[in-house]
Order: structure tokens, then sequence, then C-alpha cells
């Protein structure tokens, strides 16, 4: 029982139950209805960021005792991970009022993600470095697609081979083993965030010095850095893009704060970038996002920074101009925003252009755009948005958790109300971001 709220404890598998107690409504809402509210106001918290916090949950299988997180977000992914790491062996326990998490990996019993766990959240894939490791051995079920894209795991599967790993697939798992990890020259094609985090956690404790040459440096990956390297690792970046680490015998369990969600800030920010109004930050870190924040300037908001870049404020401007982008790996224009900002270029004066690079079906959420009255069309992996008076609202599907947040946005624009199915995409990357919104004047209904 792994889930304290208030003076009740819950199972990580009741997930159904445990929204009823946090997020006071008694079934697993259908639809979030959005009614247009324009110019939303005012200041808002941030959490713990979600592609930081799955793999610095994995990360604590490298360690032998009981670390504590800081900073967690209650979502859906979260949820399932600790599911994940009690499947394993480990004792969890989750504070979602405290934001804090205590994992204990004393008694780590198995190093097997079965297919209903791995089927919820292709992120599991990220504790098999770790359970290389720390036991020479992971089975995983072999983690499908998912609507944005095939997302396959052959960089992850290829350099752990140079690794020493031998893999064998068993019906729907595949059986990783090494008696003894091998450091190496690991080259990455393309700059992969779960190749870079899987290879680094089993580089950790292997001997001698293990090279990711054009390795992912988002802020995630910074922070899971910042992670091992209080846990003991030896680990150093060289730019442009090489990570080197120098394997230790044995890694200490830990407390650490996940990093604060750009993802959710940029969305915030575009929340109140739609809708005419302003808002604060104080929490975001500009650094993460300076493209995003570049193309909102673009776009003739404003937007101030704090001290040492701590802190966003934005002040909407009344008549947006188109801009384009291409997403592309950090320090570019992060893919994860793309879907939010296209539901702000729809009502920008002029034609936008999105060019996506990162995922090759990233586009489902133009169809819905398109219902509420915008004007997109696609060619290959560019979508070509010219700016409309008007969105009106209707009924629309989220296709994933980016476009659920997409969907709400531009809902908090249009004319009428938008009911957005697929709400949990929306659980599964966010901790109740609709009452933030309501916070600043937004009129959601999840029902
Ligand atoms: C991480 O996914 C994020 N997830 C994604 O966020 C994010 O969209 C993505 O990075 C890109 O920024 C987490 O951190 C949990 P990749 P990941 O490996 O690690 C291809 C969200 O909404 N590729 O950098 O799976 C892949 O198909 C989610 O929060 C291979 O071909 O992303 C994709 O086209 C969605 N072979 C590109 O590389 C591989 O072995 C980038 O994938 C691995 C990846």
């Amino acid at each position: 029982m792994s889930i304290v709220i208030g003076n009740k404890q819950f199972a990580a598998q009741e997930w159904q139950t445990l929204q009823s107690h946090f997020f006071s409504h008694d079934v697993d809402p259908e639809f979030i209805c959005v009614e247009q509210s324009l110019d939303l106001q005012g200041e808002v918290s941030l959490v713990g960021a979600k592609n930081a916090v799955l793999v610095i949950m994995a990360s604590l299988l490298l360690a032998e005792g009981k670390s504590v997180l800081h900073n967690v977000p209650f979502s859906a992914d979260v949820v399932q991970m600790v599911a994940l790491l009690e499947e394993l062996g480990a004792q969890v326990m989750f504070y979602p009022e405290l934001n804090v998490l205590e994992v204990d990996t004393t008694n780590i019993g198995s190093c097997q993600v079965p297919p209903s766990i791995m089927k919820k959240m292709r992120a599991s894939v990220l504790v098999m470095g770790p359970l290389l490791a720390r036991f020479g051995k992971a089975d995983i079920a072999l983690p499908g697609g998912c609507l944005i894209g095939a997302r396959p795991i052959d960089f992850h599967l290829k350099n752990f081979a140079k690794m020493g790993v031998s893999l064998e697939v068993d019906g729907e798992f595949l059986r990783a083993h090494a008696a003894q990890l091998k450091c190496a020259n690991l080259i990455l094609e393309y700059p992969s965030i779960g190749a870079t985090e899987n290879l680094l956690m089993a580089a950790t404790l292997t001997q001698g010095k293990t090279r990711i040459v054009n390795a992912a440096l988002e802020p995630e990956v910074i922070d899971l850095i910042a992670l091992l390297r209080s846990m003991g690792a030896r680990i150093t970046v060289h730019a442009p893009a090489t990570i080197e680490i120098e394997g230790v015998e044995q890694l200490r369990p830990v407390e650490h704060t996940v990093m604060m969600d750009r993802l959710e800030a940029g969305s915030l920010l575009l929340a109140a970038a739609i809708t005419g109004g302003s808002i604060r930050l104080p929490h975001a870190v500009a650094t993460d996002m300076e493209v995003f924040l570049l193309k909102l300037q673009e776009m003739g908001h404003e937007i101030e920074i704090g001290v040492n870049g701590r802190g966003v404020t934005l002040c909407a401007t009344k008549q947006p101009q188109a801009v384009s982008f291409a997403t592309a790996p950090y320090p570019g224009f992060p893919t994860d925003l793309q879907a939010p900002m296209m539901a702000a270029l729809c009502l920008a004066q002029g034609k936008s252009v999105i060019h996506e690079t990162v995922f090759e079906n990233r586009f489902l959420h133009v169809r819905e755009f398109q219902k509420m009255g915008a004007q997109i069309s696609i060619e290959g992996d560019r979508a070509k948005i010219t700016g409309v008076e008007e969105l009106y609202g209707t009924s629309v599907i989220a296709t994933d958790i980016r476009s659920s947040c997409a969907l709400v946005i531009a809902g908090l624009a249009a004319k009428g109300t938008t009911a957005i199915t697929g709400v949990h995409h929306w659980r599964r990357g966010y901790q109740a971001l609709e009452k933030k919104l309501m916070h600043l004047g937004a009129k959601i209904v999840m029902n």
C-alpha cells in the first residue's frame, strides 16, 4: 500500500479510487469541458517535470537503500512508475499532497517489466539501464509504439550490445543479460533522450570510461546527471554533446528535488497568450525554453524574465502575429510544445509553418483544430496554419498528452464550449493543471 492521501493509504493500481480522493470527483471524468475564457490573469506555481521524474525514479534502482524525492507531481505516469518499482520489489511511499516520494530498493527481487505495465507507459523501458548495471539482467515486455510514432528502441539496444549485453526476444519479452557490462564508445546517430538516459545509467556502474557521443542534453537529462552525481557517479559533459562516465563500484541513495516542468510552464504561458491575458510564473526557468520564448516574443507577446533567468512573466498582445519554427532536440523548439503552440498560431495574423522533425506522426491534433474552424494544411512533416478570426467550441478528441493540453488551450479562446475526450492523456502528463487554469479565470468542468 504505497500512496498516502490524508490518513488513507492506497495501492498504486487503485488509480480510479485515487483520483476521487485527490481530484475531488467521484468517477473518472469522460470530458474536459472548456468554456471561452478570455483574459486569463494571475500567478501560478509549477510542479516537478514528468520527463525528469520518471527517469529519476528508475535511476533509484542503481543504489541500494532508501532515497527521497521532492517536487514529484501526482500524475498517472508517476503512479504507474510507482507500480513498476513495487513490481520489481521496491518499497515505495508517495505523499501526493506533499509531492514527496520515498523509494527503498533494498529488496529488489525481480528484473522483469510485465506487458501490463509496459503497455501503459513506454518510459518503463528506462529501468533497463539500472537493472543491467546493478543485477546484470532486465526482461522487458516489448514497448509498443504510440500514435505519435513507432518509437523504436533500436538506439538503446544497439548500444547496450556494445556494452556486452546479450539480447534475446522470447515471445512478448525482450530478455537482456550481461555477466559484466563493458565500457564502450557509444555514438548515437540521433540525440535520443531515452537512449542517452538508459546508457548513461548503465555506464555509472560499469568499470572504465564510457563515452556517449551526440547525447541528448535536455534540461531533464541534466537533472538526471545532477541526481546521479549526488549518488556518487562520475560524469562529465563535454561540448557540444558528449557525456563521459567513469564507472564506480557502488552508488548511494540520495535526497533530490526534481526540476520544475518547463512543459507545464510553456502551456500556462500559451493559455495566457491565446486569451489576451497576463501571467507570472515565479518558478519557471527561462533558460530551459529560450527558443520557445523567442517565438512568443516574435508573435508580439511581452516576455519578462526574472533575475538569473528565474521567473517568467507574459503580457499578451491583442494582435498576435504568425511565426514559423521547426521542432528540434534541445536547445531547439521542444516537440512537446508543438501542439500547444499550434493552438495559439490558429488565431495569429498571417501564415505560420511548423516543421515537426522529431516524430513522424505528431500532427493528429490538426484534424481536431480544423473541427474548431482552424485553417491548417499538412504537407509531409510540415503544417501550414493560416490564422483565423475565431475558433468555435465543439467535441474534439485528445490523442496524446500534449494534444490534450493543446485542445484545452484552444478551447479557452474558442467561442462556446469545447468538450475534449481522452482525459486519461491529460491525467498522465499533468497534476490538476485544470485547477491552475481555473485559478487564472478559466471556466473548465471535468465531467
Ligand atoms: C522523450 O521520449 C519524452 N518522454 C517525450 O515526451 C518527448 O517527446 C521525446 O523525448 C522527445 O523530446 C520522456 O522523457 C518520458 P527520443 P523518448 O528517444 O525518449 C526516435 C511527452 O509527451 N528513436 O528522444 O522516447 C524516436 O522514434 C513525451 O511527455 C529511434 O528511432 O524520445 C523519435 O522519432 C512524448 N530509436 C526520436 O528518435 C530509438 O532507439 C526522438 O525520440 C529511440 C528513439
